[in-house]
């Protein structure tokens, strides 16, 4: 760690809660400081029982932070201005009671409070005791804030406080510095591309009140969405309709309802495309027909649909891919799978297809976890394991710019 760290000139809020190990967090803040970084400490009450808050103002050069306004000046500690200055968030330690109160958004302290106005990246450092750490309520509270983003720095296996040995060391300073390093120095690979990504269902209506829809509910491709952004690319992000929002500030959705307006969207943005994502679940049929009025049983006891083939948005943007344009797609599968996938790949002349199978417990639609294979024109498959969709973006991202650098 030297001034070139990345973290240089960056603003870290450091938190820190009641457990054993935030006496490391001294450390952290030492090293955090030799980055370049500028830290504010917010302690929770409890925390002070462990180090000083003078121990933390002396290394950090700022006044600690655990109550909503100074008991001394009545001064008003503002956790929304602290949560705009914040570039990264880093709970370290965090204990059980800190994770489920962030992941409920019980904002009963400075610390919770200003996490949830903190709109920079946030991580945690867990530690606490083995029974506690693999007790499934510390489980379902990390998973529930990897799915808001927030990155997990796992703790280590070794001999805790309690003298117990097992998982629940806090990662050591050094590695949680390195984590926030790699993190602040993977925003630029994309810098200057244009990605267009579709994401989420598509709705063909069959009269003015209902329509043929399908379970996608576009967090997959709207975690691609953030991790482009993120990664410096402008994003186009040509969505169905879909409860999920985006973020970051590089992506404009372009919002449609059926698979002939996403065709017609994502063939606008196209031509300007460096790298094409089809993420979207559309619907490979529509009613040949819109009724004009509300189809009513009493006027058709027995209705039949009559369906038409939508366009395959994928096949024929991929019909027209340019040199130099990158396109992948996602298959879907429930048996024959790989096979499946290659054929999809190359019938839409795609570069890489992304592979899920519906066997696999966690992957596919709704959950907030997929597990993919990722395949590429070369007829390499690549398995990865069980990840949330935030990682498995940033998986698919990485296999992405690999294959442009090996094509270039
Ligand atoms: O043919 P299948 O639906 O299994 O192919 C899945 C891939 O093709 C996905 O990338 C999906 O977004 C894309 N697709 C499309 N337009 C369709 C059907 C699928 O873009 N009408």
């Amino acid at each position: 760690m030297t001034a070139t760290s990345s973290l240089n000139g960056k603003h870290v809020v450091l938190g820190i809660t009641g457990g054993i190990a935030a006496y490391k967090s001294a450390l952290l803040a030492r090293l955090l400081i030799k980055a370049g970084a500028e830290v504010q400490v917010i302690m929770t009450p409890s925390a002070r029982e462990f180090i000083t808050p003078l121990t933390m103002s002396t290394l950090t050069g700022k006044p600690v932070i655990t109550e909503f306004f100074s008991a001394n000046t009545g001064e008003w500690h503002s956790h929304v201005d602290l949560g705009l200055w914040a570039d990264y968030f880093v709970v370290a330690p965090a204990t059980a009671c800190t994770l489920a109160k962030m992941s409920t958004g019980v904002a009963d302290n400075m610390l919770v409070t200003s996490y949830l106005s903190t709109r920079g990246k946030v991580f945690v450092a867990p530690a606490m005791d083995l029974d506690m750490m693999a007790h499934p309520s510390t489980a379902r509270n990390l998973a529930v804030l990897q799915a808001d983003g927030v990155s997990i720095i796992e703790a280590a296996a070794g001999e805790l406080a309690s003298h117990l040995c097992g998982k629940g060391r806090m990662a050591e300073p050094a590695d949680i510095v390195s984590a926030l390093e790699a993190y602040a120095s993977r925003g630029t690979s994309l810098a200057g591309k244009h990605v267009l990504i579709t994401a989420g269902p598509t709705r063909e209506r069959i009269d003015p009140v209902r329509y043929i829809g399908n379970f996608s509910t576009g967090k997959m491709g709207y975690a691609i969405a953030e991790e482009a952004a993120a990664r410096g690319a402008q994003v186009t992000l040509v969505s169905g309709p879909v409860s999920v929002r985006a973020v970051h500030p590089a992506i404009r959705v372009v919002a449609v309802e059926s698979a002939c307006e996403m065709l017609e969207a994502a063939e606008q943005a196209f031509d300007n495309a460096d790298i094409a994502i089809m993420a979207a679940a559309v619907a490979d049929y529509a009613p040949a027909i819109m009724a004009e009025r509300k189809i009513k049983r009493e006027h058709t006891p027995e209705c039949t649909l009559t369906l038409k083939s939508n366009p395959d948005i994928a096949a024929t943007l991929g019909a027209r891919k340019r040199d130099g344009q990158f396109m992948a797609g996602f298959a879907l599968e429930t048996d024959n799978e790989r096979a499946n996938a290659l054929d999809k790949m190359k019938r839409k002349h795609l570069d890489m297809i992304v592979l899920n199978s519906l066997r696999d417990a966690g992957a596919g639609f709704g959950t907030d976890t997929n597990k993919v294979c990722i395949c590429t024109a070369d007829g390499d498959c690549r398995e990865y394991s069980l990840k949330s969709k935030a990682e498995v973006a940033a998986d698919i991202l990485n296999a992405i710019e690999s294959c442009i650098a090996q094509q270039s």
